[in-house]
């Protein structure tokens, strides 16, 4: 061998070393991994190929130059999934003060909060309601691994009526009156013209204020917001272009209308009573019940700049949500894990879980929520399982989760689409 050749094959070994270093290959070698359809806990080991599920078996082969990750004491389960979250923004802004944060500064913000979501094993998460398309932004941002965070599927602005919930409107003549934003609607077509322009720029679904809200100023959590035929249209526009629908409704005639309008979730749910219920698993309907953010808001609130309006709102929306939520998962209803995180900081989303169990859920039900039923919602497929040819969003926590709910708030490995983020 002369120099040169010495040379190119140094070079050739450099290359293929390299390559190996990024096949994106790795074998799991953890105690456990909870199947979430059965419940029931499989030892086995699992090949990571291309950012998916190859295999899982009681022993993987391993090549020499796969690695090999160790997680003893480690119970794998699917990446987490949040249906109702507000990355954008800083959350430490309450009341209005989030009014007098620019745009770009709020994006930034959204930055940080998709890291500490994903770092707490959300790998997906449906954002509904940004200003701006400042989730659009951010989504994209993840998608191209320019910023770490979860599988963003995003709504773009809230649609609301003319001084509804999503109407971020303090005094007359100051904002929406006199520069209309699109995503202020009155009509059914205005409905049906808002939810086509979210979609162009880049909206994966819609979202609508179907009643009053806890947080917004001087609406009624009871009161019906939009018709029937504005909610028709809204949800007819979205459907037609393959996008769900997601309606904030706290009161019973807003949630009644939002699904005999064909919505495919009411998030929140408050006041809903058994008959409603029984509509809604008729419908397919998903409810997304935040039934954690009560004690924040009550606990924190006052000190954190929410308004006492808001305050006593929370006095009675938190406690009836909570024995209604349990009388809908007694029913049957179709649940989703939604918690409206951006209330509360970033990455506390799991704090959720117990409360769940709390209100009648089994531990198993609960992550179930939070990973079939959201797939099913979310309209994705191949995700939300351990399964193979399943997306590799895993996540480790440190013992048996149908045991202990709680430590899934602890979770101390994430790998999503086949890289690990923490371990
Ligand atoms: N974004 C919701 C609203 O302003 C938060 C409701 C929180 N309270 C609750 N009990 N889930 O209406």
């Amino acid at each position: 061998m002369n120099r040169n050749n010495i040379k190119n094959y140094l070079f050739t070994l450099l290359a293929t070393l390299s390559t190996v270093a990024l096949t994106n290959e790795a074998i799991l070698v953890p105690d456990n991994i909870l199947d979430v359809r059965s419940g029931k806990l499989i030892q086995a080991q699992i090949h990571i190929k291309d950012g998916l599920i190859k295999s899982i078996a009681k022993k993987i082969d391993s090549k020499a130059d796969i690695e090999v990750i160790n997680l003893k004491g480690i119970t794998l389960v699917p990446g987490l999934m949040d249906a109702h979250v507000h990355l954008i923004g800083n959350n430490e802004l309450n009341g209005y003060q989030s009014m007098s944060e620019s745009s770009q500064m709020a994006t930034l913000y959204g930055v940080k909060n998709a890291k500490s979501t994903l770092m707490a094993g959300f790998t997906t998460v449906r954002n509904v309601g940004a200003g701006e398309f400042a989730d659009v932004a951010l989504r994209d941002a993840i998608k191209r691994g320019i910023v770490e965070g979860p599988t963003m599927l995003v709504s773009g602005p809230t649609l609301s009526i003319s001084g509804g919930h999503g109407d971020n409107n303090l005094m007359p003549y100051t904002s929406d009156i006199k520069t209309k934003k699109h995503n202020i609607v009155d009509s059914p077509w205005e409905g049906r013209k808002a939810v086509r322009l979210n979609r162009k720029y880049g909206a994966n679904l819609i979202k609508f204020t179907a009643t009053g809200g806890v947080m917004s100023k001087n609406t009624d959590v009871n009161a019906r917001q939009f018709t029937y035929e504005e909610m028709q249209a809204m949800i007819d526009e979205a459907h037609s272009h393959g996008m769900k629908v997601a309606a904030h409704a706290h009161g019973l005639e807003g949630i009644r209308t939002a699904i005999k309008a064909g919505v495919d979730s009411v998030e929140h749910s408050s006041y809903i009573d058994e008959a409603t219920v029984k509509l809604a698993i008729e419908n397919g309907t998903y409810l997304s019940m935040d039934i954690y953010v009560s004690d924040y808001i009550l606990g924190e609130g006052a000190k954190k700049g929410i308004l006492e309006e808001s305050l006593a709102k929370e006095r009675v929306v938190g406690k009836l949500q909570r024995q209604n939520f349990k009388i809908a998962h007694s029913l049957g209803a179709l649940m989703v894990f939604g918690t409206d995180a951006g209330i509360y900081d970033h990455g506390d989303n799991a704090n959720q879980f117990k409360y769940m169990v709390k209100w009648g859920m089994s531990p198993l039900e609960a992550i179930q929520a939070a990973t079939i039923n959201t797939t099913d919602l979310f309209g994705l497929t191949n995700t939300g399982e351990i399964k193979e040819n399943f997306a590799a969003d895993i996540i480790g926590v440190k013992g048996n989760p149908l045991k202990d709910i709680s430590i899934l708030e602890d979770v101390v490995f994430v790998m999503k689409s086949g890289k690990v983020v923490k371990n």
